[in-house]
């Protein structure tokens, strides 16, 4: 099933099921909390769910595109590394804003990934949240018992506040869930049990979660929402990437269609092959390339620009990241990302609005040529620093200096120092961006 294909049906689903369907919207977060950018479909809605008031609109359904890439949902240092995180993704949600009960949520997820999408049963487990004594928060058994009305109690688990209570980063609203995982590989389960599936994480892909938020945080407490509605706040939230990758029969999202232009054209462009078996550097280069090159589409086209701070720092860190590694790994030292920027594009949109397409590739190759120009300067100068100061062996305060003065990340750092024969003491690096 393409992609297109699975949104559309998801969308079709809730809307027989009369929701209302609300459109994807801007990917930066306004409120006045740290969080930067929209991490989940709920972002946008909050404030529905805590005034003790009866909505028009008490069933909602969207897909949101989110960023997960600051504050307690950075998956940023995932991104090359596995095969199903990304910095952004599409979120197909549905909400009750006290309209149904974390049953009806259940049992439309449970139609939907069986009936609609036909995951075999066999391949799926559920996960409940087994409580809390120290907070005060109990197993929750009503979720659990409904779970047994449509798969075996052997695939059902019990994990603890870590996993299964979500929490809406500066703000109050809370609760419990339950997810839905998959397993991935094409090999029946003999005896599932928690052992198994821990050892096995990597191919337990968590698809869905399905909130209950009754609960809200005051004082840094968590207490019982007691608003005449929550008994029916439901939040559910599923990556639309790692449902295609399900649905498609693949093990990594980057093998989905979503990613297949993007792939291509980076091949093509940069002149390497992508192999998705084999964990080597144009593997890890290309499956970093192909997840930037969506955030900094999306973020462009919010028209953010890259520039030091907030929005723009992030957009900005996201392109050298794509930039350095190409140039560590290729040696690549000119703009080559925004004519990306069309495979992108059409994942997105059926049409093609050219004017915004030019906007966002002109932007992203300036800030392109801005990088590798002011590089290329920089390491003329790191050079004049190492000789002038016959500097033989480079340890932390001298890779922090050079950063600090030239901007100099330490992969150009190394790779420098190498070619000019110094030698690195090596140390465990503090400073997150300079390490990229
Ligand atoms: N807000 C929850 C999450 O992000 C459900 O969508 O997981």
């Amino acid at each position: 099933m393409k992609y297109n294909t699975i949104k559309k049906k998801f969308i079709f689903f809730f809307k027989k099921n009369k929701h209302k369907v609300i459109k994807n919207s801007s990917i930066i977060n306004k409120d006045k909390s740290k969080l930067l950018f929209v991490n989940s479909g709920i972002n946008k809605l909050k404030n529905l769910f805590i005034n003790n008031t009866s909505y028009k609109f008490k069933k909602i359904t969207n897909i949101q595109k989110c960023i997960r890439i600051s504050g307690k949902d950075n998956d940023l240092k995932l991104i090359g590394k596995d095969n199903y995180h990304h910095t952004m993704f599409e979120m197909l949600g549905n909400w009750s804003i006290g309209e149904y009960n974390i049953k009806k949520a259940i049992k439309y997820a449970w139609i939907l990934i069986t009936k609609v999408y036909k995951i075999p049963k066999n391949k799926i487990i559920i996960t409940v949240f087994k409580g809390n004594n120290k907070l005060n928060l109990k197993k929750d058994i009503i979720t659990y018992n409904y779970w047994k009305k449509f798969i075996p109690k052997k695939r059902i688990f019990f994990f603890d506040f870590k996993n299964n209570f979500w929490k809406i980063e500066n703000f109050n609203l809370c609760g419990p869930c339950t997810e839905i995982y998959i397993y991935i590989k094409n090999k029946k389960i003999k005896n599932i049990n928690k052992n198994f599936i821990i050892k096995n994480k990597k191919y337990f892909i968590e698809l869905w979660n399905i909130v209950n938020i009754k609960y809200l945080i005051k004082e840094n407490k968590i207490i019982k929402n007691n608003n005449k509605f929550s008994k029916n706040y439901i939040d559910t939230g599923m990556g639309l990437e790692r449902l295609c990758m399900v649905l498609q029969n693949k093990t990594s999202t980057y093998d989905t269609d979503i990613f297949k232009d993007i792939i291509k054209s980076i091949e093509r462009i940069l002149k390497i092959k992508y192999n998705t078996k084999k964990k080597n550097n144009n593997s890890f280069l290309i499956k970093i390339i192909a997840d930037h090159i969506r955030t900094i589409f999306v973020i462009l086209y919010d028209k953010i620009l890259p520039s030091n701070n907030k929005y723009g720092y992030v957009l900005r860190k996201l392109i050298r990241r794509c930039l350095i590694y190409v140039y560590k790994y290729l040696n690549i030292k000119s703009p080559f990302l925004y004519k990306l920027i069309i495979s992108v594009y059409k994942t997105f949109y059926k049409k093609i609005n050219q004017k915004k397409l030019e906007y966002i590739k002109d932007n992203l190759k300036t800030e392109e040529f801005f990088y590798f120009n002011s590089i290329k300067k920089n390491i003329k100068l790191m050079i004049l620093f190492f000789r002038k100061n016959n500097i033989k062996i480079i340890n932390k305060k001298i890779i922090l200096y050079i950063y600090s003065t030239y901007g100099i990340n330490y992969f150009i750092i190394k790779k420098y120092a190498i070619l000019n024969k110094i030698k690195i003491i090596s140390f465990k690096l503090i400073y997150p961006e300079i390490e990229l």
